[in-house]
């Protein structure tokens, strides 16, 4: 089957009932970025840190997959289909999508401060942690987030896919936070490349705007994909 790979942001989660970053009423708007998702915030204040975390845990066990989501996984009918995702929100695992790479973490996870190999999935009820939280090394934990200044170990990976991709589709982001915002840039020539956003960020002139919400532009994108099916 052709190799379908899509990159999703935050935009995708949004009919979930997820708020976006830097959307009127964002996320961004209510807390300062760099005191809840900076490598600097996080060594000045930590117990803000675990908090945000903690209340974007708590909010993600009351929203679910939306049809956006659903479509994707519908598509791994007809291409072999792989999802880089922006958003640490487990929206897609649960929507039953197979191949997700997160460039910028999970939020149901944490990892160990001394041994970062060290990951652990938080189930409900047990959602939160704090600076004395310990693993079961005695170890104190963060989120298992990739904070602003910080390296993106999963980019490499990434970029592979999108350079072996038959079709590329962007989904709900507003293409300012590199490297990901980048990954359009690694399409082999003659490869399509969808881009579906309500509110589309300027992009090079090879690409196909599909200028509605996720939930309309995915069911789009499907007829679009599989009409020779
Ligand atoms: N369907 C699709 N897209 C939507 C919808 C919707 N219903 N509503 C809004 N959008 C679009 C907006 O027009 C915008 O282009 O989603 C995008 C959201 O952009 P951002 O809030 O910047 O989110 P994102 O691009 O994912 O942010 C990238 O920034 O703060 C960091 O690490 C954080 O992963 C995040 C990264």
């Amino acid at each position: 089957m052709k190799k379908l790979v899509v990159s999703t942001g935050a935009g995708i989660s949004k009919e979930s009932g997820v708020s976006t970053f830097r959307d009127a009423d964002g996320l961004w708007e209510n807390y300062p970025v760099m005191d809840v998702a900076s490598a600097d915030g996080f060594r000045r204040n930590p117990a803000l840190i675990h908090q945000f975390y903690n209340e974007r845990r708590h909010q993600l066990q009351t929203v679910k997959p939306n049809a956006a989501h659903l479509g994707l996984v519908e598509l791994e009918k007809y291409f072999d289909t792989y999802i880089i995702t922006q958003n640490v929100d487990d929206l897609h695992e649960r929507a039953g999508s197979k191949n997700i790479l997160h460039l910028h973490g999970e939020l149901m996870k944490i990892r160990s401060l001394r041994d970062e190999s060290r990951v652990y999935t938080l189930t409900p009820p047990n959602l939160d942690t704090s600076v004395d939280t310990r693993d079961k090394y005695g170890d104190p934990v963060r989120p298992h987030i990739v904070f602003f200044q910080e390296a993106v170990p999963n980019i490499e990976p990434a970029i592979e896919l999108v350079e072996q991709a038959d079709v590329f589709v962007v989904i709900g982001t507003s293409l300012v936070v590199y490297p990901a915002a980048g990954l359009m840039h690694y399409v082999r020539s003659g490869v399509p490349v969808y881009y579906i956003d309500p509110k589309p960020s300027p992009v090079p002139s090879f690409v196909n705007v599909i200028a509605e919400p996720a939930t309309k532009g995915v069911a789009r994108l499907i007829e679009i994909l599989t009409k020779d099916k």
